[in-house]
C-alpha cells in the first residue's frame, strides 16, 4: 500500500524531529549532521522550521506513522532567491524501495517548480544508493566538496554536490 504524503506543519514538531534523529542515528555515514547537533532543539523551534520550509511527510497507509520525509529551505538574498536546497531525504528501512521516496520526492519538485529555476543537494559520495535516487530524478553531480563532514580522526565524508535546472 502506498503512502499518503502532506506537508508538515508545526503540530507534525515531534514527530518530524524523532524521525529525523532517528536517520541521523542509524545512518552516521549518511548525514553530515550527528543526533548532537539536533536533539536539543525545541518543539518551537521545530515547527518553526516546518513553517520556515517546506517538509513532506511520508504516512504509512496502515497505521498513519511517519515514515518518511523530506525538505526544500528557500533562499531569501535578492541574487540567490531562484535557487532552494533539498535536504533531509529519510525513509524507513521497511519502506524503501515502496515508492514512499519518490511520492515525497515528487511533492518536492512540485512544489520547487511553483517557486524556484534550481534545486541543489548533497549527498555523501559513498551513498550510492541515495545517489542513483537523485540522479534518476535528474539530479547531475558537479563537484565534490572533499573532506566535507568528519567522523572522528582520520574518517572523513566526501560529499557530492547536485542540481537539478528546472528551467533552461
Ligand atoms: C535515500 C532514500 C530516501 C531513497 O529512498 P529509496 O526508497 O531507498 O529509493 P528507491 O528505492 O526508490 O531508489 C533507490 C535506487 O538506488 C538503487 N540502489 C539500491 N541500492 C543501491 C546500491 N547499493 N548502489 C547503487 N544503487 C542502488 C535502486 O535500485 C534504485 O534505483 P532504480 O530505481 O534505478 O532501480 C533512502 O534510501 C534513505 O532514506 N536512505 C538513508 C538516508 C539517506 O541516505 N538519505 C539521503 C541523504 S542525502
Amino acid at each position: 500500500m502506498r503512502a499518503i504524503c502532506r506537508r508538515l506543519d508545526a503540530p507534525d514538531a515531534q514527530d518530524f524531529q524523532a524521525l529525523r534523529l532517528e536517520g541521523f542515528r542509524l545512518e552516521p555515514r549518511a548525514f553530515r549532521f550527528a543526533p548532537e547537533d539536533e536533539a536539543h532543539l525545541t518543539s518551537d523551534a521545530v515547527a518553526e522550521r516546518l513553517q520556515r520550509d517546506f517538509v513532506i511527510g511520508a504516512f504509512n497507509a496502515e497505521d498513519s506513522q511517519l515514515i518518511g520525509v523530506g525538505g526544500l529551505a528557500w533562499s531569501d538574498g535578492v541574487k540567490t532567491r531562484h535557487k532552494a536546497l533539498l535536504y533531509g531525504m529519510y525513509v524507513k528501512v521497511p519502506h524503501r524501495g515502496s515508492g514512499a521516496a519518490d511520492d515525497i520526492m515528487k511533492r518536492l519538485i512540485d512544489e520547487a517548480k511553483e517557486k524556484v529555476e534550481i534545486v541543489t543537494l548533497t549527498v555523501v559520495s559513498t551513498n550510492l544508493r541515495a545517489l542513483r535516487f537523485y540522479e534518476r530524478w535528474g539530479f547531475r553531480a558537479y563537484g565534490v566538496e572533499e573532506r566535507s563532514a568528519k567522523i572522528f580522526e582520520g574518517d572523513y565524508l566526501d560529499e557530492t554536490l547536485m542540481a537539478l535546472r528546472l528551467k533552461s
